[in-house]
């Protein structure tokens, strides 16, 4: 939507970017069944700029699971408005810890 974009007039970096956390967070918290922070976020890359219109969809897969922690990998990708034209418009590493009920960091099956 427009209320979306940044100053030149595409779809705000930041705006793509918490779909992708929101995405990897489902992936992060569906593998370890509990509540999971992101503690940090890796190999962010900006491919091509999404427009308004577009529609984005974010696939997740899971490359890592440490002793509490896990790495997904996301992949967004725009399809433009009434088309079958797909490109990928953004990736990154995010990695998640699985947190118990006081929020500390706690271990995930393997
Ligand atoms: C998540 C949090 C509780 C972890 O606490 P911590 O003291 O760093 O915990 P630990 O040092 O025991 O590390 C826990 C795991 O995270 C990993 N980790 C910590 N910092 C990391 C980083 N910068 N990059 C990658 N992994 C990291 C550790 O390697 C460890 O993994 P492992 O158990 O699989 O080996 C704490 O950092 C925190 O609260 N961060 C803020 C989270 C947040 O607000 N996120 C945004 C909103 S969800």
């Amino acid at each position: 939507m427009r209320r979306d974009t940044n100053a030149a007039g595409d779809v705000f970096g930041g705006w793509v970017a918490s779909h992708m956390d929101l995405a990897a967070s489902t992936a992060a918290e569906d593998r370890a069944g509990c509540k999971c922070a992101t503690v940090a976020v890796d190999g962010l890359v900006f491919h091509r700029p999404m427009a308004v219109g577009d529609e984005l969809n974010v696939y997740t897969r899971i490359l890592r699971v440490g002793r509490t922690s896990m790495t997904i990998e996301v992949e967004a990708i725009r399809r433009v408005r009434r088309t079958a034209i797909r490109q990928k418009v953004t990736q990154a590493r995010f990695t998640f810890v699985a947190l118990d009920q006081d929020g500390r960091p706690c271990l995930v099956d393997r």
